[in-house]
């Protein structure tokens, strides 16, 4: 006599199919964004540069020059790590609509370091690299995985990093920088909800390994971000101590932010 199915494989079918409409729903969600970034896509030229001064012109004694030095050194490092990247994620990803979102977010990264490096003709030099940020990018390239890649860069890093392009934009008022902290916010605000959209159809069916490997790296990933947070080279000593207050309330936010975040895949970090 033929055995009936049990019930399990029932579930199991549909919770395969619940899967797979989950997964059209968030590639839908993902082809969203492309259209989006086509549509939200400037070019460096759009920058006000025949009306504004570069920097503010206000700010211009050698304590601010010093300080828009290591800013600009510090934009520009992370957005040279966030072309390699993007590039990186261009050519792994799986799905069709991932494939056309990466072309622009690469576009939008090399746009990002054309338009700091026009700004930092203003300045005379650079100045010293964040070595944590070179920490993040070592964890980013090293991840085997593309939900490893996917969450930590653009879950995590893309988000945490929009409050610092406010600041800043707030600081440089008037100015070209201050402009272009504004359109870097739009951009990584986009990079980060692609992230989100693509995150959720590679984590809907990932294996308990894979939701291990995951975890992992975000708890290698978080403390060196705190890290970049702190850190502040000579030129920006001087704001250690008035900015104590706003950084501890950052990393606050940002702990915040991270346990909601890997919630959202099911997965659970200790800070
Ligand atoms: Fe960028
Ligand atoms: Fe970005």
């Amino acid at each position: 006599m033929p055995l009936e199915a049990p019930p399990l494989v029932e579930t199991d079918v549909e919770t395969e199919a619940a899967i797979v409409v989950a997964r059209d729903v968030d590639l839908r969600r993902l082809e969203r964004y492309y259209h989006l970034a086509k549509r939200q896509a400037w070019s460096v030229k759009d920058l006000a540069w025949d009306q504004l001064p570069v920097l503010p012109e206000t700010r211009t004694s050698d304590r601010w020059q010093g300080l828009w030095r290591s800013v600009l050194s510090q934009l520009i490092q992370a957005d040279h790590i966030a072309v390699k990247a993007s590039a990186e994620l261009l050519s792994r990803a799986e799905h069709r609509e991932a494939t056309l979102y990466y072309t622009t977010m690469v576009q939008d990264e090399a746009r990002h370091v054309e338009a700091l490096m026009r700004v930092a003709d203003a300045v005379d030099s650079l100045g010293q690299r964040n070595p944590y940020l070179d920490e993040l990018a070592d964890l980013q390239y090293d991840s085997e995985t593309l939900e490893e890649k996917v969450i930590c860069l653009q879950g995590f890093f893309e988000a945490m990093v929009i409050p610092f392009f406010h600041d800043i934009s707030r600081v440089a008022r008037g100015s070209i920088l201050g402009e272009l902290c504004q359109r870097l916010a739009v951009d990584d605000g986009i990079h980060h909800g692609s992230g989100l959209a693509y995150a959720d159809v590679l984590m809907a069916d990932a294996s308990p390994a894979l939701r291990h490997k995951v975890q992992d790296r975000l708890r290698e990933f978080y403390p060196i971000y705190i890290e970049f947070v702190k850190w502040r080279p000579p030129e920006r000593a001087w704001l250690s101590r008035l900015m104590a207050d706003r950084d501890a309330q950052v990393i606050q936010e940002h702990i915040q932010f991270a346990h909601r975040l890997v919630h959202r895949w099911g997965l659970t970090i200790d800070l």
